[in-house]
């Protein structure tokens, strides 16, 4: 039997559709070649926007659909949006063979065996907090690779569905990390980003070092000290983590980031409103000075750090006064790059009890503004590239046009470059900055 799995959403989802690809696998499925070869379809569901959860419902609806000509196949879900509908989910999609939610996917190949033995339709969306023991296998050859550190979210910001369908934080104790890492180093792994809802939490709600470990730069925090683990794994080039929380952005956390080879001058700080007024109401537990301080702490030690963004417009009562706050704040700020939405009112979170009163039109406006401005100052941080030389991590040739190659620099940024020298991917080369854009820098491999 052969499966496809059609990911939607974070990277998080991202992440589990290649665990449960895996396990697959080990269960005797294999992969097909494209949607319409396959016996068995996977979606694999995102509900943070109301825009997310309709797009997959609608990918499930058509397929649903598609089996009166195709009988013998078979159609389900998985992740976020399972988890929000639970039973529901059959009632907006008939015709579905299974629907398991965020917690259940590591059962996904028994399920689909009782689906085959004719024992569906199947719904689990039980336990309340995922099991990672079957959920660590990746696929094989990466260069780069997502490494989970810390399930859920506590922080129940206003408009966030996150923590109902992903549940109680937990962190994944220190030593399962490691192993895990090293596996993938010495298969050949490159880079790893550490992933979380909000990863500066790791180790906050359960313990997640021995209290015999010692750190030997003398850390405290649980995330610093598990960046210092990883580092010191033989043959690790590059880490990363995200998303961040300025709660985290603390002196040993900025220390970290400098002291560390592997741990690169980037990081994704989400800050959704430059107005103390709305950041309050979303409870973000920070005001515009603490994310003013935090950024001041990581440039004191890096001081040429990356930084990219999410930003909320149009969040309920949201004025033209606070709007300009946040144009104002990320002028100040200076980021990299910005990811804006709109906002939308989400099913089981506070803010979904207040009037979504700015106007359609006007969020879109706003989120125009802030993309134009963006733009702007995204293009003016990377012209002061021009010139410089930086070390690239090859990922591939590049998608348009297969005689360049690309990969990805230290802060995070694509870079499009001729190959002059020979180059292979996962090879770390010196590459030539000669022209920007917005989003991508274009040079030469001088090597
Ligand atoms: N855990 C991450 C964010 C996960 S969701 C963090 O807190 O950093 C990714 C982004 O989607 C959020 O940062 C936010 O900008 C946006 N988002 C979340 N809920 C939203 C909603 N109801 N409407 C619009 N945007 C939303
Ligand atoms: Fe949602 Fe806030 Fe948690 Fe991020 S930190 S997942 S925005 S509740
Ligand atoms: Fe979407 Fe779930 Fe990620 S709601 S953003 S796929 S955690």
């Amino acid at each position: 039997m052969k499966f496809h799995i059609k990911t939607y959403g974070c990277q998080m989802n991202e992440r589990d559709s290649e665990a449960v690809s895996m396990l697959m696998l080990r269960h005797g499925f294999t992969k097909a070649s494209s949607e319409a070869s396959a016996d068995i379809v996977i979606v694999n569901t995102c509900s943070v926007r109301g825009k997310a959860e309709d797009k997959a419902l609608g990918k499930l609806g058509l397929l649903a659909a598609g089996k009166r000509d195709s009988p013998g196949r078979i159609v389900g879900a998985i992740g976020c949006v399972v988890q929000q509908l639970k039973g529901d989910i059959r009632r907006k999609v008939p015709g579905l063979d299974f629907a398991v939610g965020t917690h259940r996917i590591g059962t996904l190949p028994e399920i689909i065996a009782l689906v085959m033995d004719g024992k569906g339709p199947i719904i689990d969306t039980g336990e309340d907090r995922v099991h990672e023991s079957n959920l660590t296998l990746h696929p094989e050859g990466g260069i780069s690779a997502f490494v989970n550190i810390l399930y859920g979210c506590n922080r129940r910001c206003t408009y966030c569905i996150v923590p109902a369908v992903r549940g109680h934080e937990w962190s994944r104790p220190a030593t399962n990390v490691i192993d895990e890492i090293r596996q993938l180093v010495s298969a050949g792994v490159r880079e790893v980003t550490l992933l979380g809802q909000s990863v500066m939490s790791y180790g906050r709600a359960n313990q997640v070092w021995p209290e015999s470990h010692r750190s030997p730069c003398g850390f405290n925090e649980p995330l610093p000290r598990l960046l210092e683990a990883v580092d010191a794994v033989d043959g690790i080039k590059r880490l990363r983590f995200t998303s961040g929380h300025p709660s985290g952005c603390t002196e040993e956390l900025a220390r970290a980031m400098s002291e560390l080879p592997s741990v690169c001058e980037h990081l994704h700080l989400p800050l959704q409103s430059g107005s103390d007024r709305i950041l309050e109401m979303m409870r973000r537990g920070y005001i515009s000075n603490d994310y003013r301080k935090a950024i001041e702490c990581l440039r004191k030690r890096v001081p040429d750090i990356a930084l990219t963004t999410d930003i909320i417009v149009g969040f309920p009562s949201e004025t033209e006064e606070d709007f300009d706050m946040t144009v104002r704040f990320m002028d100040e700020i200076g980021f990299d790059n910005a990811f804006v939405f709109k906002y939308s009112p989400r099913p089981d979170t506070a803010a979904a009890g207040w009037h979504d009163n700015v106007p359609a039109k006007t969020k879109m406006h706003r989120n125009k503004v802030l993309l134009i401005e963006q733009d702007k100052r995204g293009l003016a941080i990377n012209g002061r590239l021009i010139g410089q030389e930086m070390e690239v991590l090859v990922t591939g040739t590049s998608l348009r046009n297969s005689s360049r190659w690309t990969g990805r620099t230290r802060s995070n940024k694509i870079v499009i470059f001729d190959q002059i020298g020979g180059c292979e991917r996962g090879d770390l080369v010196k590459i030539g900055i000669e022209r920007v854009g917005e989003q991508t820098l274009y040079g030469k491999c001088n090597e």
